[in-house]
């Protein structure tokens, strides 16, 4: 896994965007697999801006979701799927046969995970995941002791993410469950790049890149992965042993 330290917040999101816009114009039938959440935004921002202004062509990418909250509709404002919508696919004009988000409100959410799964497989594989981490060390809603072993799946979610999953919602909300890429998919998408930014999540960024690699904090699991980025930016950074974050400066 490489390491990448940003001065900033700003600095930290066009490193990503970038990320982004060089993948699709280098395979402009890219499939793509993206998080929610606050820590992506500004980066969805600048790469519809940047895309728009270059005329980067999207009509050939596939957007493949990474996560939903189970029960929760897709025009409930607080929903993964809302998030892309309003943020990336309706202002880069995606047509909805690219789009392949959960049914999160399936009554057979088994049938979507292995709808999903063949999906993927269809499609050849993930080849950029942008991925956010939880309070807890969850990616996606692989949520601590989650098993590895898994494809898509329903997980029961961890109280700190229904707790801070909040957050999204304009009123309180029951959450419960999730539903997930596992870790046998993201491990095998072509390139993972991990962002967090802010001071409150050095504590697990720090458990992520020093703690032996556990289940525990799922996140920490990319670091087996041959191909993956953690982009920080400094605050989120901060907390690391001298001789992690030196990693970064001989990337
Ligand atoms: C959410 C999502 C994740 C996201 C993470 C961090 O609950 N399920 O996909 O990456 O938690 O969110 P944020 O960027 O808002 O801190």
């Amino acid at each position: 896994m490489n390491l990448k330290i940003f001065d900033s917040p700003e600095a930290l999101a066009e490193a990503a965007a970038d990320e982004l816009f060089s993948c699709v114009k280098e395979k402009p039938a890219s499939i793509l697999c993206l998080a929610t959440g606050d820590t992506p935004l500004k980066t969805y921002q600048i790469l519809v801006d940047r895309s728009i202004a270059n005329g980067l062509d999207f009509s050939s990418v596939h957007f493949v979701g990474l996560d939903e909250w189970v029960g929760v509709p897709s025009h409930n404002s607080g929903s993964c799927a809302y998030f892309l919508r309003r943020n990336l696919f309706d202002p880069l004009n995606i047509v909805e046969d690219r789009i392949h988000l959960f049914d999160a409100v399936s009554p057979d959410l088994n049938s979507a995970c292995t709808k999903m799964d063949n999906l993927i497989a269809g499609l050849g594989g993930i080849d950029l995941m942008i991925v956010g981490i939880g309070m807890n060390g969850h990616v996606g809603f692989n949520e601590p002791g989650v098993s590895l072993e898994l494809n898509c799946h329903v997980i029961e979610l961890d109280e700190v993410t229904k707790d801070i999953g909040q957050k999204y919602f304009d009123e309180r909300i029951q959450l419960e469950a999730g539903i997930t890429l596992g870790f046998q998919n993201i491990m095998k998408a072509k390139k993972v790049i991990l962002m967090a930014n802010g001071l409150k999540k050095a504590d697990i960024i720090k458990r992520m890149l020093e703690e032996p690699i556990s289940e525990r904090c799922p996140a920490s699991i990319l670091r087996k992965h041959q191909k993956s980025c953690t982009f920080l930016d400094s605050p989120a950074a901060s907390k690391l042993s001298p001789v992690i974050a030196r990693v970064s400066s001989s990337n």
